[in-house]
């Protein structure tokens, strides 16, 4: 029986229950959208910004953090550690002055595989670090083998033992380190774990995710020396101390192209508040290739949907600036009203069409051989459907508001992890959406 943690508001303590999600969408598809709905600040850009805010030893605050199920695990994270963590609003401040702790209780990394984020952030602060490691997950087994690896090379010595990983970094030093793959997770923790390291550490072949960009503009602030984020190659030059900040977290490019698939589906027009270009590029030329009309005016923009979608020749999903595995199943989703054939290839993770039986359900027709889906376009209708993921859970919510008729979809405690109020955003804009 799958285990899940519904985490009360901003405030301990944290309930379990069997089973899955209790909560539902009711979908009343066919409704047309309009008006204009602002972006949330960035997932994944605020949580590995949790983990860098634990080396300041100071107060950090964070503006425009999204209250989500995966920030507040964080947050239960940081103060397990002994710092103080609170969200109010959009405003989270970390006061990281009483740091004690350096391990992470297996119920916490287990409800979130991207808290290993962690190890790099307390072997840099506390010199060592125990969390268990992250087995499978909602998008199959992600494996650490590229962070381990590359934290070795920083002289740190890591065990793994029972499921554990206990990490010490008494030796510690700077390393140039290639990344095999560039990993956004890794990238990430070698970054925390040698910002304070004295001497110059690089990565060569570096993820180039906007998010990471946001995370060393977070620790500069700090007074780090990283140059060469957003770039392949990344300096870190050690410094002794770090300082608590005040900082503004990028816009969710992944919300965005959610929103964006949202007026697709529903054939409509919207504008999308707080939202920077160069970071959607993959994902208009997609929906420019499909026959929508985009235009950005400064940090919004209007999105107006074709009244027959076009089909798309190929997407393959790729590391950034490539097109996103993130908004790749939000794409399917409308494409599966696409006027022809449209063929997606996903490269990055291979779970991520758990949503296509679902999308079946509603009448899509789509043929998927290993990574390759070929989505022919047609009318779907409501159905009682499933989120299996959370950028699955939020593609489902995007096909059932084009459909015809009623859905019911069950597990959106998935999109709560990604997606601050999904229902309450499209609501704001005319969908015919209810949370039971
Ligand atoms: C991050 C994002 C996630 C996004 C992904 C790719 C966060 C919290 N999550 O995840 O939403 O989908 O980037 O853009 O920011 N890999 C290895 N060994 C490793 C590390 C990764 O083989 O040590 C593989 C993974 O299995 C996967 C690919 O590399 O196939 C990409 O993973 P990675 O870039 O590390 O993604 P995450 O950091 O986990």
């Amino acid at each position: 029986m799958a285990y899940y943690v519904i985490v009360q508001g901003n405030n301990f303590p944290v309930t379990q229950y069997g089973g899955v999600g209790l909560n539902k969408y009711i979908i009343n598809g066919g409704k047309k959208l309009s008006g204009r709905v602002r972006v949330h600040g960035a997932k994944n850009a605020v949580l590995p910004i949790m983990a860098a805010a634990v080396l300041s030893g100071d107060k950090c605050r964070i503006y425009d953090c999204p209250n989500l199920s995966d920030v507040n695990n964080t947050i239960n994270i940081i103060r397990t550690l002994g710092c103080s963590a609170t969200l109010a609003g959009d405003v989270l401040e970390i006061d990281s002055s009483a740091m004690s702790g350096w391990e992470i209780p297996e119920e916490l990394m287990r409800e979130m595989r991207s808290s290993i984020i962690f190890l790099g952030a307390l072997v840099a602060k506390m010199g060592r670090a125990r969390l268990c490691a992250p087995g499978g997950c909602e998008l199959g087994n992600r494996p650490i083998d590229l962070h381990l690896k590359a934290l070795r090379e920083l002289g740190i010595e890591i065990r793994e033992e029972n499921g554990y990983i206990e990490a010490i970094a008494d030796r510690i030093h700077p390393a140039d380190i290639h990344l095999s793959f560039p990993s956004v997770g890794a990238t990430e923790n070698i970054i925390l774990s040698s910002v304070c390291i004295k001497g110059e550490t690089t990565i060569s072949n570096a993820a180039k995710e906007p998010e990471i960009t946001d995370m060393c503009d977070f620790l500069n602030k700090m007074g780090a020396d990283i140059s060469g984020a957003g770039t392949e190659f990344i300096r870190i030059n050690g410094v002794a101390h770090l300082s608590g900040t005040d900082y503004k977290v990028m816009p969710d490019r992944i919300v965005a192209s959610t929103l964006m698939c949202a007026a697709m589906t529903t054939k409509s027009e919207i504008e999308l508040l707080n939202v920077r270009s160069q970071h959607l590029g993959a994902i208009v030329s997609v929906l420019r290739e499909s026959g929508a009309r985009i235009e950005f005016f400064k940090d919004k923009m209007y999105i107006r949907a074709p009244e027959k979608t076009g089909s798309v020749d190929m997407i393959k999903t790729q590391v950034y600036p490539g097109f996103p595995t993130d908004a790749q199943s939000p794409v399917m989703a409308a494409l599966c009203y696409g006027n022809g054939t449209s063929v997606i290839v996903e490269n990055i993770f291979d779970s991520r069409y758990k949503i296509i039986p679902e999308l079946r359900k509603m009448g899509a027709d789509i043929l998927q051989d290993g990574r390759v889906a070929i989505i022919k376009g047609q009318k779907l209708s409501g159905a009682h459907i499933r989120a299996m993921d959370l950028r699955g859970g939020a593609a489902l919510t995007v096909a059932a508001l084009g459909a015809e008729g009623e859905s019911l979809l069950d597990g959106i405690h998935y999109i709560e992890r990604g997606y601050v109020e999904l229902e309450t955003m499209l609501q704001s804009i005319g969908a015919d959406i209810k949370k039971i």
